[in-house]
């Protein structure tokens, strides 16, 4: 079976994933939560972007979207040139697979197997083989060259989330959602997080979206997009943290009505 393709390129090209007017709706009546109200956002190829915003404002739910976990109650979603829409759970578990990473905020690593085990995890179940010398890259990178032995009890949760950075990165996938990557992490293992993410993208050009509520987190990546209640409320490019924290300031006195 192929894969649908998106039919206008002019709104589409070159980016590793798009939502075009994405509404998503829980539940109905009175448990009605919308969650996303007509998002439209393309994270470009060989990017950085950051996605902020307040608790609840729609953050997890954009991200699980556009990664294929989670269904759009409207609207147009897709990653590289493959549209989400009509794909079947067959296929979106095929692109999950073929196209997408993730790393999770509790690293989300299997406790039986060993650090190596589990970075190659995901190509094993999609029947691939790791390229050597990317996987060596890889290692390189993240710096766990001496652990690929040890189990995830066996280490620390910087080193656990480098294991989950390593798994992302290793089947070189069209685009990497992270959800809060180093909010259960001291500030010197975020940083370090954060520097892999950076350099991936630098020097590998690998695509990655970001939520993070931190603001020098934030200023690692190359675009911040602001949520507030379900709608891109604004964003910034080549951010500096100083600058993210002024616009969040800001965005509070718009969402609160207060006046200077
Ligand atoms: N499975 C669900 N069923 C019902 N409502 C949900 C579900 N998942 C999320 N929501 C609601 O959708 C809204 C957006 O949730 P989401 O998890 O995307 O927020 P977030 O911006 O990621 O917040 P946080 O910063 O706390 O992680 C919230 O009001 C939330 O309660
Ligand atoms: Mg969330």
């Amino acid at each position: 079976m192929t894969s649908p393709v998106i039919d206008t390129p002019a709104a589409g090209a070159g980016a590793a994933a798009r939502a075009a007017d994405l509404w998503k709706v829980y539940g109905s009546g009175e448990a009605q939560v919308i969650a996303l109200r007509g998002v439209s956002v393309e994270l470009e190829r060989g990017r950085f972007t950051a996605i902020m915003g307040p608790s609840g404002s729609g953050k997890s739910t954009l991200m699980h979207c556009m990664a294929g976990l989670d269904s759009a109650t409207r609207g147009q979603l897709a990653i590289g040139d493959t549209a989400l829409n009509g794909l079947g759970d067959a296929g979106l578990t095929r692109l999950r697979r073929e196209k997408v990473g993730f790393i999770f905020q509790q690293f989300n690593l299997l406790p039986t197997l060993t650090a190596e085990e589990n970075i190659l995890l995901p190509l094993a179940i999609a029947g691939r083989k790791a390229d050597p010398q990317w996987f060596q890259t890889v290692i390189d990178t993240v710096g766990l060259g001496d652990r690929l032995g040890h189990r995830p009890n066996q280490l620390s949760g910087g080193q656990q989330q480098r294991v989950a950075c390593a798994r992302a990165l290793v089947a070189r996938p069209e685009v990497i959602f992270a959800d809060e990557p180093t909010g259960n992490l001291d500030s010197r293992s975020g940083a370090e997080i954060l520097g892999f993410l950076r350099r991936s993208v630098t020097e590998h050009g690998q695509t990655i979206v970001m939520v993070t509520h931190d603001a020098n987190a934030a200023s690692y990546a190359d675009r911040v997009i602001f949520l507030a209640d379900g709608q891109i409320v604004d964003e910034l490019t080549e951010p500096t943290a100083d600058a993210v924290l002024d616009r969040i300031k800001r965005l509070d006195v718009v969402a609160t009505g207060a006046s200077e």
